[in-house]
């Protein structure tokens, strides 16, 4: 049945902001996060230690997490991309790292400028590397429903990354659909397959809403047994390398719809609303939650 409690991680410094053009001041970030962390949310991924060639954005990621790192109540987990990013990532005092593959063999060169084997390659070392100095570690799996290039991505082969994941000692596998196009339809076989390998309970689903089927998406993940969301603030985001990808899924919508199914998140969707107001307002841009504006009616 579907858990009374889902933890919320909240991606939108990293993943909702990785995509933006113009670069945001770091201060800027650093006030996005500390506003996060003061909603209640239990993680919220802070930057990502990845080439600053590749991600312009995100070339601030020593600054940011220097000046997050002491904050109290959420883990402050980021991107790392190989031993490189690791250890940049610790020594600006990173204390939970996550690693990225995907199911689809044209978005990992694309994405991270290797093969699916040779991404795994990489990440046994920065796994090997985590669990020496007891840092834990999330593994996505991107391209879990479908790719940019290749298209519809079979359910065995997602399975069969987040296994290697998984084996490698990640201790929790979001499954990525990084351009957004799945629906219930292709969301149920993938969840199915994955979790004849992975228990439910070490699953994260992480969906973007370029067709707005974010939602449901979401629903019928809890009701197979997932308690674990990634979300963005007012629906910020997309992927460098996955062209049209459109934005996370809002966390106020999904808080909106969990509030209406009676399941708790200890998050202060209040005080989510103004963390969504101050990035909005400086990107200058309406934000991409329908929630937020509902709510801004009211
Ligand atoms: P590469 O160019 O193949 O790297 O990039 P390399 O090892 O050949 O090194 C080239 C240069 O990059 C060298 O510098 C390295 O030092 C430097 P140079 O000698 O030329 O001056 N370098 C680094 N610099 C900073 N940090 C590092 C690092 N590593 C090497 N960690 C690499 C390979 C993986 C680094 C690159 O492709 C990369 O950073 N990719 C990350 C792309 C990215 O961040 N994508 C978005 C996140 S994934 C996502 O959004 C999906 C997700 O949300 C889930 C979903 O939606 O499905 C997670
Ligand atoms: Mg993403």
């Amino acid at each position: 049945g579907m858990s009374k409690f889902v933890k919320i991680v909240e991606v939108g410094p990293r993943d909702g902001l990785q995509n933006e053009k113009n670069i945001v001041p770091t201060d800027v970030k650093v006030e996005l996060i500390r506003r996060l962390v003061a909603t209640g949310l239990p993680v919220v991924e802070a930057t990502g230690f990845v080439s600053p060639k590749w991600v312009p954005q995100l070339a601030d990621a020593r600054d940011v997490m220097e000046a997050v790192r002491s904050l109290k109540g959420s883990r402050l987990p980021v991107l790392t991309p190989n031993v490189k990013g690791f250890e940049a990532a610790v020594a600006a005092g990173a204390k939970e790292i996550a690693v990225f593959a995907s199911a689809s063999e044209s978005f990992s060169k694309s994405n991270i400028n290797c093969s699916i084997e040779e991404s795994f390659v990489r990440y046994r070392a920065v796994t090997r590397a985590a669990k020496a100095l007891s840092i834990p570690v999330r593994g996505y799996v991107s391209c879990a429903v479908g790719c940019p290039v290749e298209g519809e991505i079979s359910p065995s082969k997602v399975a069969y990354v987040a296994k290697e994941l998984y084996d490698m000692g990640c201790f929790e596998i979001s499954l990525g659909d990084t351009i957004g196009v799945g629906t219930p339809g292709t969301v149920i076989p993938m969840l199915e397959a994955v979790m004849t390998v992975v228990p439910a309970e070490k699953l994260a689903v992480h969906f973007h809403d370029t067709y707005g089927q974010s939602l449901s998406n979401i629903l019928v993940s809890l009701q197979m047994g997932i308690s674990v969301v990634d979300t963005s603030v007012a629906g910020l985001g997309g992927c460098p390398y996955a062209k049209g990808a459109s934005g996370n899924v809002a966390t106020e919508d999904v808080l909106y719809m969990l509030k209406g199914l009676g399941v708790n998140t200890n998050v202060d969707l209040a005080k989510l609303l103004s963390a969504g107001d101050f990035i909005c307002k400086h990107l200058g841009r309406q934000p991409g939650s329908k929630s937020a504006v509902a709510l801004s009616r009211v």
